[in-house]
């Protein structure tokens, strides 16, 4: 062989090497972990139907290969929220479609499924909260008596996380408003039907997610549509239903910030009262929506330290960490947040410090894995990711894996070795 066709034949193997996508590397996060928890990642609509969207053909063939290689939990990132599955009233306003295949597309796989989510004050139509009843005047609102609540301003008529004024569901609603009865019968309804069809098949529910109030520790509950007209016992009523319509089901609660001391003393206060109440309430989502400068394996000790507390199982659920400059400084969740939270360019030595951190955590789960029941990445790949200019997942938007999941691999190594 002469040196050119040596030459070629060495570029042939290094071209080869640099574009083995994750599909096909050696090492799988399910296999790794397999003696710990179920590994899972949030898919979107066009992993589970395989209709290109904002992916070609070509690339969204490699993300879905990347998840059946990589994980054996999957999460329905936005196509079971209330806004999506039951846009419209009544028995007929239901789009099963998308989260039907995405069952589908799990169960043909062998993957365990997560529902979410049932009860939210995001992403929940118009219809839900409307009636006859005149809403109160914002400012001087009376509030229920509730644990404890935000101020009235703080989530105040018309700026919901989507900005004022949207139709559709994503503003907070300010029209005449349902009784109490109607919305519980609403929601009673749609969490039967929901998971009713599912029964069997979606093995967990987030039943209510981010009912917490950020902010100082005055206030325990976030300031919601659901908190002001049905009160607080909203959740307990949450869980009471989905219990009815599955009473196989694992339900939990899930919220995020748990990082933070005040929140996760909420939590606590929320989920003991709960408890007393004897409400079905089976584990604790944590989702640990992350930043690079302060995740890592202290930060996800302390908050799991506490939270294992509550004698439940924690279930990670969304988890990721943003690398961009703009977000070091907060765990928030909120996607109106977000632009400003992924701006700036990333932080020095991005791969090195994402790395470090998501060791870290890793190490904090499978030293606490009585507790730590399952882990969810919010995403497949950095480029389909919430917060894809964050850079915030394991595997690059090409799927190659970066230097973050051959960092958990390792630790799930050295698990096994001690
Ligand atoms: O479906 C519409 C589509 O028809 C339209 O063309 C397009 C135009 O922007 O928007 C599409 O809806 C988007 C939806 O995701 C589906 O892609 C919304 O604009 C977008 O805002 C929405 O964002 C989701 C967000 O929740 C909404 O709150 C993110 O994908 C999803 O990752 C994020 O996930 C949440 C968890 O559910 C709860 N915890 C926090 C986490 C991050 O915010």
């Amino acid at each position: 062989m002469n040196c050119r066709s040596r030459i070629h034949l060495l570029s042939v193997a290094l071209m080869a090497a640099a574009t083995v996508s994750a599909a096909e590397h050696p090492a799988s996060l399910k296999e790794a972990f397999a003696a710990h928890f179920p590994i899972g990642a949030a898919i979107n609509r066009s992993q589970a139907t395989g209709a290109p969207g904002r992916r070609n053909a070509e690339l969204l063939t490699q993300d879905i290969a990347l998840v059946k290689a990589q994980f054996n939990q999957v999460t329905a990132e936005n196509d079971m929220k209330w806004q999506l599955i039951h846009p419209r009233e009544g028995a007929e306003g239901y789009d099963f479609g998308p989260a039907d295949a995405f069952v589908n597309f799990a169960l043909s796989h062998r993957m365990e499924i997560v529902g979410h989510t049932l009860v939210w004050h995001s992403q929940t139509p118009n219809w839900v909260f409307a009636g006859t009843n005149p809403p109160p005047v914002a400012t001087n609102a009376p509030l229920p008596a509730a644990v404890g609540t935000n101020a009235v301003t703080t989530n105040g008529p018309g700026r919901g996380r989507f900005g004022p004024g949207l139709v559709g569901g994503f503003g907070r609603y300010n029209g005449p408003r349902a009784s109490r009865e109607e919305l519980l019968q609403r929601m009673r309804d749609h969490i039967h039907t929901v998971v009713g069809r599912y029964r069997g098949r979606v093995k967990v529910w987030d039943v209510v997610n981010e009912a917490l109030a950020d902010g100082g520790p005055e206030n325990v509950l976030r300031n919601s549509l659901w908190l002001e007209i049905i009160g607080p016992d909203f959740i307990a009523k949450a869980f009471q239903y989905a219990h009815e319509a599955d009473p196989e089901a694992i339900l939990r609660y899930n919220d995020y910030g748990l990082e933070n001391p005040v929140k996760i003393r909420k939590l606590i206060t929320l989920i003991r009262s709960l408890q007393e109440q004897k409400v079905p309430l089976h584990a604790i989502g944590t989702q640990a929506h992350l930043n690079v400068s302060t995740a890592g394996f202290e930060q996800m000790d302390r908050s799991l330290t506490e939270l294992a507390t509550l004698g439940l199982p924690i279930h990670v659920t969304e988890l990721d960490i943003n690398s961009a400059q703009g977000g070091q400084r907060g765990t928030g969740a909120d996607v109106a947040a977000n632009a400003a939270a992924t701006q700036g360019g990333l932080v020095s030595d991005a791969d090195q410090k994402l790395a470090d951190a998501y060791a870290g955590v890793f190490r904090a789960f499978l030293k606490h894995q009585d507790s730590v029941r399952m882990v969810t990445l919010w995403g497949v790949n950095d480029a389909v990711s919430w917060r894809a200019n964050g850079r915030p997942l394991l595997f690059d938007g090409e799927n190659r894996p970066k230097p973050a999941f051959d960092a958990v691999i390792r630790e799930a190594a050295a698990a096994a070795a001690r």
